[in-house]
């Protein structure tokens, strides 16, 4: 039984009405380019903060932005009581660049047709965290015992390098009994997902310089080395590029084997290898994928080797022959329980010093893998929540994305994690044409203040 029985019954009628004020809010962040990868970004993040930071004080919490030698943290806060328990809500404001020639939109405008927002950060992270605030607002309005702390970091798309110092420079003022994150994906529209789990990350850039200048391959060619066709040859040599193997020996030796439980709440989860194509839009996928769960356990449970770039030599009309004289190659290994991100670069710089001494290896991003629990009260409160929202009981996935933050809070806040996301395949995370919508947003709210009210039952 409700403790506060208006919550519910007036609960329609808050949505409806905040519906404008959550549109010109998603609106100003979205108009503010907080691009964390973008170094001539650092006015718009600053100012993404300080109005992030005032819209929190327009719902009655404390709020701060507070500098780290990076990018700010923006962190708020509402007490309704000492003795309630607090729960923290975990969200990021800054977001990816966008191609504004790859757009039907400026990726930078607010763009609203019926349900539909468009905009870069729409649906990472900027929606969801308004969402949440939004209904942390009616939930502590409507008289839930709850106290609730903000935690919205400005760096997550740049793997968080500052979010560690953050979290221990102020473990007092972060003390929680749970956290809350919202910034994860469903399997489809209609078939919400709780993930308990995510996959970390390493990523490296290899740099090949075999001589001074691109030099006339009528000269030097079938002499010189090229070191675009040595870069391809050394990542062939690392993992087999149709089946995703990776060659480099012990990269799985301490992969953590998804259990049969796992891998029937994958599968039991709505998931269709043909829609997770289109939702995509990917022609074909690798041939080893026979199944449904082998696709699952590839972008869940297991780890990868992936080339996102190589620069180097000339690309533009024609053809113009030179051998080049410089190669870059920017790739990144997913990893997932209970791989360590400093061992796998290890084994990576070993590996590559033994076949190319002469490439110069350097290692970026370096996030752990995360696993969590899918039972206890706080599972059974998620279930609850997007059942009473959306009608239907969550399935509990593993994402095959990495949120920086997460690790940290579980090493320094010990408070259990719960991930409630509201994004959609469909939604376009990272991808041109980002949008995110208002049935996320209104089911969203109604999934969190359910999800508020069964947490504060659990008495500390
Ligand atoms: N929201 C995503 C994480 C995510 C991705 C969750 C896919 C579920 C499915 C987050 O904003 C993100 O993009 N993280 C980056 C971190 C990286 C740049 C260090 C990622 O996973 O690539
Ligand atoms: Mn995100
Ligand atoms: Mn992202």
């Amino acid at each position: 039984m409700s403790q506060t029985p208006a919550l519910y019954a007036n609960l329609d009628k808050y949505i409806q009405g905040v519906r404008n004020e959550f549109e010109e809010k998603l609106a100003t962040l979205v108009e503010t380019p907080s691009i964390s990868m973008d170094p001539e970004r650092k006015d718009d993040i600053q100012r993404c903060g300080e109005t992030a930071a005032e819209f929190l004080r327009g719902i009655g919490a404390e709020a701060e932005v507070i500098p780290t030698p990076g990018n700010p943290v923006v962190v708020g806060s509402i007490v309704t009581d000492p003795n309630n328990p607090t729960v923290t809500i975990y969200n990021h404001l800054d977001v990816q660049p966008a191609d504004a020639s790859e757009w039907h939109k400026a990726p930078f405008t607010f763009y609203k047709v019926g349900d539909r927002y468009e905009g870069r950060g729409t649906t990472d992270d900027k929606g969801p965290a308004l969402t949440a605030m939004l209904a942390a607002k009616y939930a502590v309005e409507n008289g839930v015992p709850l106290n609730v702390k903000f935690i919205w970091e400005l760096e997550e798309e740049i793997g968080s390098p500052n979010f560690e110092g953050f979290v221990k420079s102020n473990r007092d003022r972060l003390r929680t009994d749970s956290v809350l994150v919202s910034d994860t994906i469903w399997i489809a529209r209609g078939k919400p997902a709780v993930p308990y789990g995510l996959r970390g990350l390493q990523a490296v850039t290899l740099k090949l310089e075999t001589h001074a200048k691109d030099v006339h391959s009528g000269l030097v060619g079938g002499a010189a080395r090229n070191p675009i066709g040595e870069l391809c040859q050394l990542i062939a040599q690392c993992y087999d590029a149709r089946t995703g193997r990776v060659k480099i020996k012990g990269f799985y030796d301490d992969v953590r084997p998804v259990t049969k439980a796992e891998l029937a709440s994958f599968t039991n989860s709505g998931f269709s290898t043909a829609q997770y194509k289109k939702a995509h839009e990917l022609r074909s996928i690798r041939p080893n994928l026979k199944s449904d769960a082998d696709v699952l356990k590839a972008f869940m449970a297991l780890p990868t080797f992936e080339v996102h770039g190589i620069v180097g030599g000339y690309s533009g009309p024609g053809v113009k022959t030179i051998v080049p004289h410089h190669a870059e190659a920017k790739i990144s290994m997913r990893l997932v329980p209970n791989q360590n991100p400093k061992k796998v670069a290890k084994l990576v710089k070993d590996f590559i010093r033994q076949i190319s001494p002469d490439v110069k290896v350097s290692f970026e991003h370096a996030l752990e893998p995360f696993l969590g629990d899918f039972t206890g009260p706080y599972a059974d409160a998620a279930r609850a929540a997007m059942k009473f929202a959306f009608g239907k009981e969550p399935a509990f996935t593993r994402e095959g994305g990495s949120i920086g933050a997460v690790v940290t809070m579980q090493d320094y806040l010990k408070a259990p994690i719960t991930f409630l996301g509201l994004s959609l395949p469909e939604h376009g995370y990272h991808a041109k044409n980002e949008n995110y919508d208002w049935g996320q947003t209104a089911g969203g709210i109604r999934m969190f203040t359910k999800y508020f009210e069964e947490i504060a039952r659990l008495r500390k």
